[in-house]
């Protein structure tokens, strides 16, 4: 008798589910599913409709993936003021091996932003993975004393958006050489785990003239790097461009362009290598989309034919030791904090892996 009722219970709310789902798949209705994803069965059909459709109202609070461009991510809303997670002192993790590559691989992390975007992102860049840097450097068109950003001169806007990388490496160069051997540009809503980021470059010298970053493998003969997954010059790359390329505008394009294309042109030319950064397993560390973007494999079409390593996806893809996501969005970035920083598995001491060995395939 107890049996069937709570068997009627489960129908009762098995129904309802049902039809809740069959109603957000009307309401999505008007989407493009794509015909591998059609299935015969008409619940689980809306379902993937709305899961995989790229729908139109980026405001929507019901969306199945993560922004995947700079139009997308701007229409999302941060905390006004850097959340703090304020409990340092409760983690007793073993820091031994990060505070001495802290001394060793010096990484200088300058972002890339601008004068409207201090409040709505760059702030939670500085509350959240910038503070690992050793050196620290907000770049916009306008100097802010009181953020406080370094104005370097260019227009604001995308289309010169190769004036401002260009102009803040000089900069970096001619104000922080002896401070730093590693050189890391990023977004205002690129989030870097730099603990990774300094065990890669541990296998490296700052004297090799070496860069990294999430590989792609058009325009340029040796790939060039994403902009937005962040890119590290050592400081034999940075030297070679502060000292031959900003005399040479043929092959090193003071602006105009894509920002990193025309960096990897310039690399390229200066016989800097385009490395490779992929763990031991094969697995990427830089990452020019989100982190939810990669593990579901949702990629726009165009990543595709881009990807120099095959556009894989899912968890099996991202190394341990990932270094570098993008389109974070601010309440994002505080969210990889807590994964990264906070949450743990209790009773689990977490030890070191060798990951920086060539992946064999
Ligand atoms: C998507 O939005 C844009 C801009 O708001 C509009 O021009 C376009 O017609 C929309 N497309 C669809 C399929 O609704
Ligand atoms: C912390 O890690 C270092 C290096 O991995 C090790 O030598 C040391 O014994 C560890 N300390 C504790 C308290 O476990
Ligand atoms: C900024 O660039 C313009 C155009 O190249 C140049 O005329 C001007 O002198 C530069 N200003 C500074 C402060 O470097």
């Amino acid at each position: 008798m107890v049996k069937q009722h709570i068997e009627a219970v489960y129908l009762v709310i098995g129904l309802t589910v049902g039809l809740i789902i069959s109603f957000i798949g009307v309401n999505f209705g008007n989407v493009a599913l794509p015909q591998s994803l059609a299935r015969n069965h008409r619940l689980s059909e809306a379902v993937e409709a709305t899961r995989y459709t790229f729908h139109n109202d980026t405001h929507s609070q019901l969306s199945f993936r993560d922004p995947q461009s700079h139009e997308e991510i701007d229409s999302i809303k941060g905390p006004d003021k850097p959340l703090s997670f304020d409990d340092g002192h409760h983690h007793h993790d073993n820091i031994t091996s990060a505070e001495t590559l802290y001394k060793t691989v010096r990484v200088l992390c300058w972002i890339m932003t601008s004068p409207q975007n201090l409040k709505k992102k760059a702030q939670h860049v500085r509350a959240t993975w910038a503070k690992r840097c050793n050196i620290v450097i907000f770049i916009s068109s306008e100097t802010n004393k009181d953020f406080p950003t370094v104005g370097v001169n260019t227009t604001e806007g995308r289309e010169h958006l190769t004036a401002k990388t260009m102009q803040s490496f000089k900069y970096c160069w001619d104000n922080y050489r002896d401070q730093a051997d590693w050189f890391l540009k990023a977004d205002d809503d690129t989030y870097v785990i730099v603990e990774n980021l300094r065990y890669l470059l541990s296998a490296y010298k700052p004297t090799d003239p070496i860069f990294f970053g999430h590989k792609f493998k058009v325009n340029v003969k040796q790939g060039y790097f994403s902009g937005g997954g962040g890119y590290v010059l050592s400081h034999e790359a940075l030297k070679r461009y502060a000292e031959k390329g900003v005399k040479d505008p043929v092959h090193c394009q003071p602006d105009g362009g894509a920002e990193d294309i025309e960096m990897g042109r310039c690399m390229e030319h200066l016989g800097v290598t385009a490395g490779d950064s992929r763990d031991a397993l094969g697995r990427s560390r830089f990452h020019c989309f989100s982190l939810r973007t990669h593990l579901d494999s949702l990629y726009p079409q165009w990543f595709y034919h881009h990807d120099a390593n095959g556009a894989k996806g899912g968890p099996g893809s991202i190394s341990d030791y990932a270094i570098s996501f993008h389109y974070v969005d601010p309440k994002m970035m505080y969210h990889l904090e807590f994964y990264t920083y906070h949450l743990r598995p209790y009773g689990i001491i977490t030890g070191t892996q060798n990951l920086n060995a060539k992946p064999k395939v």
